[in-house]
């Protein structure tokens, strides 16, 4: 009886749970590494992953939006802990998915197509990588293959530990009374119902009252993660926080119109805002 119902809570979980990603091998990743770097997945042979993901900058380029009327570039780690990827794509849960994405968008790095495949094959040595990393698939390289090792690759990566992980690792002094404060206020104006530990994001949507266009999702954005966060300004989906501190000034303002009854404005001082910043550096 008990086997049963573990047979059958098993069934139900693999039948709920998202679409299983490809086995990740050291050669996939090494392979998607490479291909983070390689121009020619691009039409026009002269743009990378990293010219927008640029490592430098904590995997985003530093502007307000990536392309006219488009959105900010988030950063390219903690990606494995996320079930839903993009600002305003609740229906998208396929790492694999999206690391193609930019390749159909002519504003990034699109179209792609079979010329494009045909330039990658020509290069033996991509070509021996692609053999590694796909041991049984024989001479193709085929997109599903470039999603998988790309995925593969992202999921390694991680930001750089700040302070808060050397906290939580034991050194007690790593936090400044500063940021200690701030997680206090963190917690407490509510920042953590929507930013949860250990991401400090969450898979799920909402409106925070920025300027949004509504035909993206209504308006609601997924919950970013917060660690490395210190290296990816600027903020939000349309970049128009510059800094941590206009962050936080948002939420102090209670956001604006269209915003979710969880963002309230908040009686919090020049000094707490100092404080809240602190913690969300250390991150
Ligand atoms: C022109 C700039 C640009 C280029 C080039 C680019 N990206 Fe992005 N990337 C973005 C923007 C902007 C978003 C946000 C898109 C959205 O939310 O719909 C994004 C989002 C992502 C995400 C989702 C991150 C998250 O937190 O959910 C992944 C993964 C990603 N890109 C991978 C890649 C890969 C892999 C490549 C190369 C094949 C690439 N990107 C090339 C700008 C770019
Ligand atoms: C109701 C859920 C919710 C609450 C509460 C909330 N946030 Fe957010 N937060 C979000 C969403 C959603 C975004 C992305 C909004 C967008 O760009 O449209 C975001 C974005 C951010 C960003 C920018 C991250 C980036 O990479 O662009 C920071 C920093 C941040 N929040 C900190 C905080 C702090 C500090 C508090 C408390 C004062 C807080 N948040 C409260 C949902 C919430």
């Amino acid at each position: 009886m008990v086997a049963l119902v573990a047979v059958l809570v098993i069934g139900y979980l693999a039948a709920k749970g998202p679409a299983r990603p490809v086995e990740v091998t050291a050669a996939r990743v090494a392979l998607g590494q490479r291909l983070l770097a390689e121009q020619r997945l691009s039409a026009d042979g002269r743009r990378s992953c990293f010219s927008c993901h640029q490592p430098e900058r904590g995997f985003t380029d530093g502007r307000a939006v990536a392309t006219p009327g488009g959105l900010n570039t988030p950063p390219l780690w903690g990606l494995s802990e996320r079930q839903v990827f993009g600002w305003f794509l609740p229906e998208m849960h396929s790492l694999e998915a999206m690391a193609l994405r930019p390749l159909d968008d002519p504003a990034e790095m699109g179209p792609r197509g079979e010329a494009t495949l045909a330039r990658l094959r020509a290069d033996a040595d991509l070509l021996a990588a692609y053999r590694a990393a796909f041991p049984t698939a024989g001479d193709l390289i085929t997109w599903e293959q470039t999603g998988a090792a790309l995925a593969a690759a992202l999921r390694t990566i991680e930001p750089p530990p700040g302070a808060y992980a050397r906290y939580l690792a034991g050194e007690r002094a790593a936090l400044s009374a500063a940021a200690l404060r701030g997680q206090t206020l963190f917690v407490e104006v509510g920042c953590a119902v929507c930013h949860r530990p250990p991401s400090f994001g969450s898979d799920s949507f909402h409106n925070i009252g920025l300027p949004a266009d509504p035909a993206r999702n209504r308006g609601r954005a997924r919950v970013p993660g917060l660690r490395g966060v210190r290296h990816t300004a600027p903020y939000f989906h349309d970049g128009s926080a510059a800094t941590l501190e206009d962050v936080v000034r948002h939420y102090a303002r209670g956001g604006g119109p269209g915003a979710s009854p969880a963002i309230i404005p908040l009686n919090l001082t020049d000094a707490d805002i100092r404080d809240l910043v602190a913690f969300l550096e250390s991150l």
